[in-house]
């Protein structure tokens, strides 16, 4: 196959007329021949004015390129779509099969050696890998790095677990109006990302675990001088894929690395959205992430890592106290020490050189853990027939076994419209219980799952609740909340079938999710069930292409054309 500018000529018919138009026009940015006869490392750009996670991507790209001309090859920057948390309407995931078909498209039709992925914020960087995968060019993966810490009133502060606690304790009326403001300007004091284990630490975490980044690279901060030299670095890495044509994902990703992935997901109390984006990965693969097998990791694999929301403490501690490589080490014949990794290491060498940091506390020995097992539970049961998750590692233990009353809300709109009625029906010991939030129902099965709690409970000092619904968690929340409930609702699923006062119970013990409601009243309630029909909103368009190709969570909200096999 031809290499660097030859690569993936322009149709036009005549082959050296391609390549001499292609020269042609890639002089006038001033390149000389010299520069354009290097292997090309293409780096991709997700810099956005909306995106302030990818704040110092600038400052990485100069980093990758000066590594990758220090090696001798020649980097070409390109754009793509840049996707931000809080800035993605109706939600992220709506957007990430989105900008996987973006990346992996633009990697194909672009002439590149190797590619380095620059993302962080929550879907990014499962989408730039998810492209990566399905391109199979050798491809290294740079995590922008969380943000430090901020600091209110002598209490360290984190997005978005404190975000959320304090915004709990102004609806409780516990802080007024001016100290909810003054946190406001505190709580993401740097560029970079959420530096709690939320879903960007989670996927930064499962990168590295993968071998698709440097050593460390998950845990840098995001403006620490060794995030921009571990750029370098990479930039030098992927000019020497780009030479060697390898390793390719697909020779970095087997069973055993996707093994070692779960078992990180789970020690680091990772995000639940971690789980759905190994999937889809997976998907993409002759590999499969099989929902009992990850349930039974869960049960020996213990939390080690004392971050929030499950833990204390925050990235920048984790980082210091030795990273994922230390974590790895801690964890011992839990992880396959064979994986490969982009620079041809083992995963053995990486532990090796794990550094030791005497008195640290962020990464516990397997005989100290947090929790004795992992942070998820895959449950199931009439209600969630093809599973549902809970992150049990951040909820209230005595709420994980419970039997309580329904009081269901029909969409994000209903419960924001009810929810802190002073008429609701409700107390402390219901189950909330949330519907149509799924991958096609909301559509993009968007972060509604922690329901807040409701007003009046609130302000009784009512902190906890079981919640459950077929929508995500944002990984930096904490409570007692069943998630992905699969099938959805809106295709059909048993959540369609719940009524206000139906028992649930939930026991995370013996894994299951039950609604407490006999099977003739259930096929009952079936049969009154209205006709699906393709909603206006999705008749076109990009809206179009998601109703009618999203597949459900337990195969990892991929478009269904998008995974290998494609559409059957
Ligand atoms: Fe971007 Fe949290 S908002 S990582």
């Amino acid at each position: 196959m031809a290499d660097g500018l030859r690569k993936g000529l322009t149709s036009y018919g005549d082959a050296g007329f391609s390549l001499f138009l292609r020269k042609a026009f890639i002089k006038a940015m001033g390149y000389s021949d010299d520069a354009l006869n290097r292997p090309i490392v293409g780096i991709t750009n997700t810099h956005s004015d909306y995106n302030p996670c990818h704040g110092n991507v600038p400052q990485i790209i100069e980093a990758v390129k000066r590594g990758v001309m220090l090696n001798g090859a020649m980097p070409m920057v390109f754009p793509t779509i840049s996707i931000a948390e809080s800035f993605a309407h109706p939600t992220s995931m709506y957007l990430r099969n989105l900008m996987a078909m973006d990346t992996e498209e633009m990697i194909r039709a672009q002439p590149m050696d190797s590619v380095v992925v620059i993302g962080g914020c929550d879907k990014t960087l499962p989408a730039q890998i998810m492209a990566a995968v399905s391109a199979d060019l050798p491809t290294v993966v740079i995590p922008v790095g969380p943000m430090v810490v901020g600091h209110h009133k002598g209490e360290v502060l984190g997005a978005c677990t404190d975000c959320r606690r304090l915004w709990g304790k102004f609806r409780a009326g516990e802080i007024d109006e001016t100290e909810i403001e003054a946190v406001n300007g505190r709580l993401a004091p740097s560029v970079g990302t959420c530096m709690v284990m939320g879903t960007a630490s989670t996927m930064a975490c499962i990168t590295e675990a993968l071998g698709l980044s440097l050593p460390m690279s998950a845990t840098i901060p995001a403006p620490h001088a060794e995030r921009f030299r571990s750029a370098e670095q990479s930039g030098r890495v992927a000019a020497e894929m780009a030479r060697a044509k390898g390793p390719r994902p697909s020779e970095l990703l087997t069973e055993a690395s996707f093994r070692n992935a779960q078992v990180v997901l789970q020690a680091i109390g990772g995000s639940t959205n971690g789980l759905i984006h190994l999937t889809a990965i997976a998907n993409r693969t002759e590999h499969r992430i099989d929902l009992d097998a990850f349930d039974r990791l869960s049960r020996e694999v213990p939390v080690l890592i004392d971050l929030k929301p499950s833990g204390a403490h925050y990235m920048e501690h984790f980082h210091h106290a030795g990273g994922v490589p230390k974590l790895m080490a801690q964890l011992g014949a839990l992880i396959d020490l064979d994986a490969r990794t982009i620079t041809g290491a083992s995963l053995r060498e990486v532990v090796g050189a794990a550094e030791q940091v005497p008195g640290q506390d962020v990464i516990r020995p397997c005989g100290d853990p947090i929790r004795p097992e992992g942070a998820m539970a895959v449950l199931t049961g009439n209600l969630a027939p093809r599973g549902a998750v809970i992150k049990h590692s951040a909820a209230t233990p005595s709420l994980l076994q419970h039997t309580g009353r329904a009081v269901v809300f029909d969409s994000v709109e209903d419960m924001t419209q009810r929810i802190d009625d002073p008429a609701l029906d409700v107390d402390a010991s219901d189950v909330l219980v949330l519907r149509n939030a799924g991958p096609k129902g909301a559509p993009g099965m968007p972060e509604a799952g922690y329901l807040p709690i409701p007003l009046k409970l609130a302000r009784a000092g009512v902190k906890d609740m079981v919640r459950i619904s077929d929508a995500r968690m944002s990984g930096t929340a904490f409570g007692t909340i069943v998630l992905h409930i699969t099938p959805e609702s809106a295709v059909g699923g048993p959540l369609a079938l719940v009524r206000n006062g139906d028992l649930i119970r939930l026991d995370v013990a013996s894994r299951s999710i039950a609604l407490l409601v006999d099977d003739a009243e259930l096929e009952r309630r079936r049969a009154a069930l209205p006709a699906t029909k393709t909603p206006d909103r999705a008749r076109r368009g990009y809206a179009h292409l998601f109703h009618e190709t999203i597949l459900q969570a337990d195969e990892g909200c991929d478009f269904d054309f998008l995974t290998r096999a494609g559409k059957t």
